[in-house]
């Protein structure tokens, strides 16, 4: 029996056992009667018991036809089994099932097989009436659970824009594993007969309860309360599907609860049709994608263009002699949807109020926010804006570091007093992790104690970073609002739009995080935990405050920020972003000026394809979002196991682990990786449940140190030019692969077999080398692997920029613009002059952002005191791309005068 430890995903486990099974069928199918192996038929029975776990969740081949096949094996029908595994192997891999019911005996035709599935146009994909399944939940015998699925076979009508199947399961804990499991599921109908327990034990897919409740929670739930118990687990685990209860309890009683997702309450068991046209219209809601679709209509009407945009039709186009070939690449239909209108069924970004504010909407829902904006000029922008429209001039703003350059940006347009948190580094691996949130407490005492907390506007952070540490939004929001109650939070997800589709990221992100503190900070038992802290933190100490997990005031403001580059994970066209809202004060106190910050950074002829994209990839995610982010994760987790447990690739690589890259203290749950080729898959729920920070999966981070080459050098030399794979971010011994909802396994797999190529390579020349080469070799290794620049931490600002020296605010607008003049400017060569100052105990002060990359992020930014550490660490730095730094002239640096005058 596969065991938890052994499968990263049972969907994985699923599709290896009925190969093993089409493999082990078709070698019984093809012997004679006396030469049945009794090996194949011991595994063949082996494989229907593992598999009898598994197929009750789903609705193809179904139970009917599992057990047929599981008849023929008994009666040693061999060839007709072997055919029809056949058959269903081959439809659960193209997803044929989805498009057509597939005949599975043996003299049945299935004309359309030799149909290359994978070969169907996108049109006539297109054209296909999209498939789902329908979990009913219900403790049925055999004979009933055909009469519920009749029943819900004769609903279906030509008319319906969508098909679908039902899938029938007992208990509470089966449909909470079936949501879980089978991403086919779109709606549940959870009916009066319902039980708690799950009959089924399989290891692989119990584990998945877990993410719903604790088992004692899921244990204690009274039996009259199991349909309104699961409506409201389903919420917690898959917020996106439609749920529909069918109850017998009075609609008093039902009016109290908790109904989750619930969209309606019956009370007819046998209301067949109107729960169909219920459900087909909860998957119309989010099938809908009313920008796309007006964009589309617009481009079918007739219209003369008498405004601007000659591009607009393809007229430029179509009667040029000379870019006719633009037209022949991109087709005809995105000229027909380009155009400046902003009537005739479509609507202004800058004042929505038709499609894409309904677009807008159906984004907040999808990503569980109160408000959602779109943006077509990519997160930088987003960055500015909510920056811009929450943050006064003088206003105390915490940033993290190492975070992108469009939040510095946004600070000075500001005028924001900036503390920069420094990230922990992991000097190893040449790259930051993230802010330790006793630093942040530790600032913000700080600013308390000087009595300036009235002053501290926002905290803003990256979740996750671009090398995958994630915070606990929850902890952090909670601990900093413990100390400043109205704290607005800007969480930078601009690599984290995926995160909502998956059970275990969506706890760790903004929008979740703020619904759960707002839901929390209102029960009672949240306020008697409060106040028995505060009798207990009553004259506290800072370090016993700084040891504490505090509580936040009952009365504490929810005010959270969230941007995300949908483009960069999800289904969007480049600069897709989208800012998400959950603030309680935005209403009173933030709409008209965000809406001045939105007007500041708009375009006022935003892309109407980039609009129109996010509108269908929002579409997506609320459809196939949990699908695709686990296969990402599927491909992420094979990468790791095959750089892993492959000798030879381990000789030059190292997957980067959790404990790599995470330090001990900061790793609660303990958890040092996702897999280990000796101990085999770690479930990630208790660490992302816990753990302070925790490691993105779908991003492998590769150390090639080992390889003698440099991270720039082994993603330019080696991964681009011989083998034309791209990836964008390296550190000094590291690159990064990131997978994404589009990565696919042959990709991982190519991607596999090039390491493979490039370790035997290196072993062949490591054979034939001399020992000097050798031993050129090892060195180069050893300076890429131990010999490494430690990571230099924000220094300060210089006084000049400072109001005092309690605590460590720095006005960087005024840094920033006092180098507009030149005369109040120098330039310093790194190790010559600027040096020899340091030496002679002079507090130089760079004028300038100084962006290495990588890292990618400021080491030094306008008005900061340039330390010795920073510049050992610029010095040490063998990048050839350091934005700010002239080489022919040196660092540019404040004149002493001009910061005399100042001060
Ligand atoms: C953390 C972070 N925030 C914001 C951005 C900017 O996003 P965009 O490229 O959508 O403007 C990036 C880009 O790489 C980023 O890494």
């Amino acid at each position: 029996m596969a065991s938890a430890r052994d499968y990263y995903s049972p969907t994985q486990l699923r599709t290896d056992q009925w190969s093993a099974l089409r493999e082990v069928t078709g070698s019984l199918g093809r012997s004679a009667p006396n030469e049945i192996m009794a090996d194949d038929l011991a595994k063949a029975e082996q494989l229907f018991e593992e598999l009898a776990l598994i197929e009750p969740y789903w609705a193809f081949p179904g139970m009917v036809a599992f057990d047929h096949m599981r008849r023929q094996l008994e009666h040693s029908s061999f060839e007709d089994l072997a055919f029809t595994v056949h058959r269903v192997t081959r439809a659960l891999a193209t997803g044929a099932y989805r498009r057509r019911s597939i005949p599975l005996e043996r003299d049945s035709i299935d004309q359309e097989e030799h149909d290359d599935e994978a070969l169907l146009t996108t049109e006539a994909r297109a054209l296909a009436k999209p498939y789902f399944e329908v979990l009913v939940v219900d403790s049925v015998s055999e004979q009933q659970e055909r009469w519920l699925k009749d029943n819900v076979a004769h609903m279906l009508r030509p008319e319906d824009p969508f098909v679908y199947e039902a899938v029938v399961v007992p208990s509470l804990e089966d449909a909470l594993i079936a949501v879980m499991f089978n991403h086919n599921i779109q709606a549940i109908i959870i009916r009066p007969g319902l039980l708690l327990k799950s009959e089924l034990n399989n290891e692989v897919l119990r584990s998945y309860l877990n993410r719903a409740g604790t088992q004692e929670e899921i244990d204690a739930i009274p039996p009259e309360n199991l349909g309104p118990e699961l409506c409201r687990m389903l919420a917690r685990v898959r917020p996106e599907l439609d749920v529909y209860l069918v109850t017998h309890r009075s609609v008093e009683d039902i009016a109290n609860l908790d109904l989750g997702i619930c969209r309606r309450v019956f009370y007819n068991q046998e209301d067949f049709l109107e729960l169909h046209l219920n459900v087909i219209r909860g998957v119309e809601a989010r099938n809908n994608t009313p920008f796309f679709t007006a964009l589309v209509d617009y481009s079918k009407q007739p219209t003369g263009v008498f405004h601007a945009m000659p591009i607009s039709r393809g007229k430029s186009i179509t009667r040029s002699h000379w870019i006719q070939d633009m037209g022949a690449f991109y087709g005809p239909n995105i000229f027909l949807a380009e155009t400046s209108a902003t009537s005739g069924g479509l609507d202004s970004l800058l004042a929505p109020h038709g499609p894409i504010k309904e677009a807008q909407e159906l984004a907040s829902r999808a990503f569980g926010s109160k408000k959602t904006f779109f943006a077509t000029n990519g997160t930088s922008t987003c960055n500015k804006i909510v920056v811009q429209a929450l943050v006064r001039p003088g206003d105390v703003v915490l940033v993290d570091r190492d975070c992108h350059k469009s939040h510095h940006y946004g600070m000075v347009l500001a005028g924001a007093e900036v503390v920069y948190l420094d990230s922990y580094p992991l000097n190893e691996y040449s790259m930051y992790g993230a802010v330790p949130l006793r630093s942040i407490k530790q600032q913000l005492l700080a600013l308390k104690a000087a009595g300036k907390l009235d002053r501290v506007r926002m905290l803003l952070l990256t979740n996750c970073t671009f090398d995958g540490i994630v915070y606990n939004v929850e902890r952090v929001m909670e601990e900093c609002l413990a100390i400043k109650p109205d704290l607005i939070f800007l969480w930078d997800e601009a690599w984290f739009a995926f995160a909502r589709f998956s059970p275990t990221y969506r706890q760790r992100t903004a929008m979740r995080t703020a619904n759960n503190l707002r839901e929390r900070f209102d029960s009672d038992a949240h306020q008697r935990a409060y106040d028995a802290q505060q009798e207990e933190l009553k004259d506290a100490s800072v370090d016993l405050l700084l040891d504490t997990r505090l509580l936040a005031s009952p009365d504490a403001r929810v005010r959270v920020y969230a941007t995300q580059s949908t483009h960069k994970t999800l289904t969007s066209l480049r600069q897709g972003s989208m800012i998400h809202v959950h603030d309680q004060d935005f209403k009173g106190e933030v709409e008209q000026s965000f809406h001045e910050a939105y007007m500041t950074h708009t375009s006022t002829s935003p892309n109407y394809q980039i609009i129109a994209s996010l509108d269908v990839g929002r579409r997506q995610v609320e459809l196939e979002g949990f699908e695709f982010v686990q296969r990402q994760l599927e491909a992420a987790m094979t990468m790791r196991r095959a750089i892993s447990s492959n000798p030879l690739l381990k000789k030059y690589f190292k997957v980067l682990s959790t404990a790599d890259m995470i330090p001990k203290a900061h790793r609660q749950s303990g958890v040092t990786s996702y897999f280990d080729s000796d101990v085999g898959w770690t479930d990630m729920w208790e660490s992302w449940e816990n753990d302070e920070f925790v490691l993105d999966a779908t991003r492998v981070t590769l150390s090639v140190g080992g390889t003698g080459w440099d991270g720039d050098t082994f993603k330019t030399d080696i991964l681009m030019d011989r083998y034309g794979i791209q990836i964008n971010k390296t550190s000094r011994n590291t690159v990064l692969f990131m997978t994404n909802i589009g990565t696919t396994r042959s990709s991982v797999a190519y991607m596999i077999e090039v390491l493979v190529e490039i370790a035997k390579e290196l072993d062949n020349l490591l054979d034939d080398a001399s020992k000097m080469e050798r031993l050129s070799f090892e060195r180069r290794v050893e300076n890429l692997m131990e010999k490494y620049p430690p990571l230099p931490d924000f220094s300060r600002f210089h006084d000049a920029f400072r109001p005092d020296d309690i605590t460590p605010e720095g006005d960087i607008r005024t840094a920033y613009y006092l180098s507009y003049d030149d005369t109040n400017c120098d330039y310093f060569e790194l190790d010559g002059t600027l040096q020899d100052m340091l030496d002679a105990g002079r507090e130089v002060v760079s004028a300038s952002f100084i962006i290495p990359y990588p890292p990618g992020f400021p080491i030094l930014v306008p008005g900061q005191v340039i330390s010795a550490e920073i510049l050992a660490f610029m010095r040490a730095l063998d990048v050839s791309e350091i934005h700010g730094y002239r080489a022919d002239l040196g660092l540019r640096v404040f004149t002493e005068d001009a910061l005399g005058k100042l001060a």
